[in-house]
């Protein structure tokens, strides 16, 4: 039975998918919290792992998650239920694609809040509102901006505007059109500040901080810490990239843009930390300052050093676009089912979507001011919003994925889909049957607190076994070796 929709909706240039994704994996985690990360968690060790996490988890997953979409051709709802309709197994499998959707839309409506942090210092900048300022009044200038509920809800209001603006005109006259000039622009920025921060007198610093590698800095915390990032900064599990992937022509390689995608990803995260730390380091400023970083500390680095107004200027430009690049894709899973699901006009969707989401957005903005207070289990709107979807439905979303790839579907739709050599096969079905899953489980059992996940402790011994036990299961696995007659 083909169950297979005809694509009404293809990304029309070559690079048009990669910029997306691209654009939609590069963002606010990118750049503000890859390095502020980095900086809590000691530096090269932590830069390691998280590399490792990339392409031990997030490539195979977001592999998957672009076959699903192109497969089914569709929102994530629609997509995973032909898909599994395909293997003959139960359309409630498309819960998964609900719970990426909302999930999606729940991260979208706490991602504005901080895009409009971005939007806001742009504003200030370009105003002298930030001259001449004094660490403790770096401090108070981002409490004044969080305190009143009316600005601070402007600026999140206005990149809800321009997202649903972009997202409204659809997919190649909105989406793929802005992509293809914020991102060529966004990284020559990037390239500019590295530029800058070359000349600021602590880029050796910088340097030696991104990238030597001291295991003993290494924790489990910072461990777990990473893997999740890893499906934050891909934007996995959330709808994105398999919506994206819906509009990707047969005959692109799954593999090759995947690689891609993740590789710019990288590429552009390590770019932020090396145009980011020299100008702190160069200014005795404390690398660990946590999320304040880019909005405290930065903007008091830029204020002591020559041009530093302009380079300000350019570096909140360049974030606020990250963050419109990454903002679009979030909210497309919801568009697109409203659109070829239930027939409403992308213009329609879009703005119904954003009335919506600009409602729980507002809740979420006001956690910084008037309802600061409005906690359930001491945490606010937007922390709660934060923690259910990196916490929950992003791990969850992902472990299903997983394991509707690696077990539920027939093998040979997802092995046509990927078209890879049969070594590249089996390594990915074996990283998505274990690793990736156990990685997954890894996050979501130390979220929950149920254990301790010390380097040094018997559960990770246990761990080290199962995985050894799985390798040894997999490679014995007598239907592989006859699929592929060895
Ligand atoms: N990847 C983006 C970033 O690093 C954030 C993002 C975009 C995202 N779309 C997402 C995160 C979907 C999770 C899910 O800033």
């Amino acid at each position: 039975m083909n169950t297979r929709k005809r694509p009404n909706n293809l990304w029309l240039g070559r690079w048009g998918f990669i910029l997306a994704a691209t654009g939609s994996a590069v963002g606010l985690g990118n750049i503000w919290k890859f390095p502020y990360m980095t900086g809590e968690y000691g530096g090269g060790a932590f830069v390691l792992v998280y590399l490792l996490c990339i392409f031990a988890v997030g490539v195979p997953v977001m592999m998957i998650e672009i076959a699903f979409g192109r497969r089914g051709r569709g929102s994530p709802i629609d997509a995973i239920r032909r898909l599994a309709r395909e293997s003959g197994r139960s359309a409630g499998w498309s819960l998964l694609g609900w719970m990426a959707m909302i999930c999606g839309f729940m991260i979208l409506s706490f991602y504005v809040v901080v895009a409009g942090w971005s939007f806001s210092y742009l504003w200030k900048t370009l105003s002298g509102g930030l001259s001449g300022a004094s660490v403790e009044d770096m401090a108070a200038i981002f409490e004044a901006n969080n305190a009143n509920p009316w600005t601070l809800g402007a600026w999140s209001t206005l990149v809800t505007v321009i997202t649903m603006l972009i997202v409204g005109l659809g997919v190649q006259k909105g989406i793929e059109k802005n992509v293809s000039w914020m991102m060529p622009g966004m990284v020559i920025m990037l390239g500019i500040m590295i530029g800058y921060a070359m000349f600021s007198g602590g880029f050796g610093e910088g340097v030696a901080f991104l990238f030597s590698f001291e295991i003993g800095k290494l924790t489990s915390e910072g461990l777990l810490a990473a893997l999740g990032h890893a499906f934050f900064t891909l934007s996995l599990a959330s709808g994105a990239i398999l919506t994206y992937g819906s509009y990707l022509p047969d005959n692109s390689s799954i593999a090759r843009t995947t690689l891609t995608v993740a590789f710019s990803d990288t590429v552009v995260a390590l770019m932020a930390g090396l145009a980011i730390f020299p100008v702190i380091f160069a200014n005795g400023l404390d690398p660990s300052a946590g999320p304040g970083l880019l909005f405290m500390s930065l903007p008091l680095a830029f204020q002591s050093m020559p041009f530093g107004t302009v380079f300000e200027t350019i570096f909140f430009v360049m974030l606020s676009m990250a963050a419109l690049t990454s903002s679009i894709s979030m909210i497309e899973a919801t568009v697109a089912w409203l659109n070829e699901s239930k027939g409403i006009s992308r213009a329609k969707a879009a703005w119904g979507s954003g009335i919506l989401l600009w409602l729980i957005s507002t809740l979420a903005m006001l956690s910084f001011n008037i309802g600061a207070d409005w906690t359930l289990a001491s945490k606010n709107v937007f922390d709660w919003l934060d923690f259910l979807t990196s916490r929950f439905l992003m791990p969850l979303g992902g472990l299903g994925m997983t394991l509707m790839a690696g077990f539920v579907l027939r093998n040979e739709i997802l092995k046509s889909e990927l078209a890879l050599p049969t070594v590249g096969y089996v390594l990915w079905l074996y990283m998505v049957r274990y690793v990736s899953p156990l990685g997954i489980v890894l996050i979501f059992i130390d979220s929950l607190g149920l254990m301790d996940l010390d380097m040094g402790s018997q559960w990770t011994w246990w761990l080290g076994v199962l995985i050894a036990i799985s390798v040894f299961g997999e490679l014995a696995n007598p239907r592989l070796k006859r699929q592929f007659g060895s």
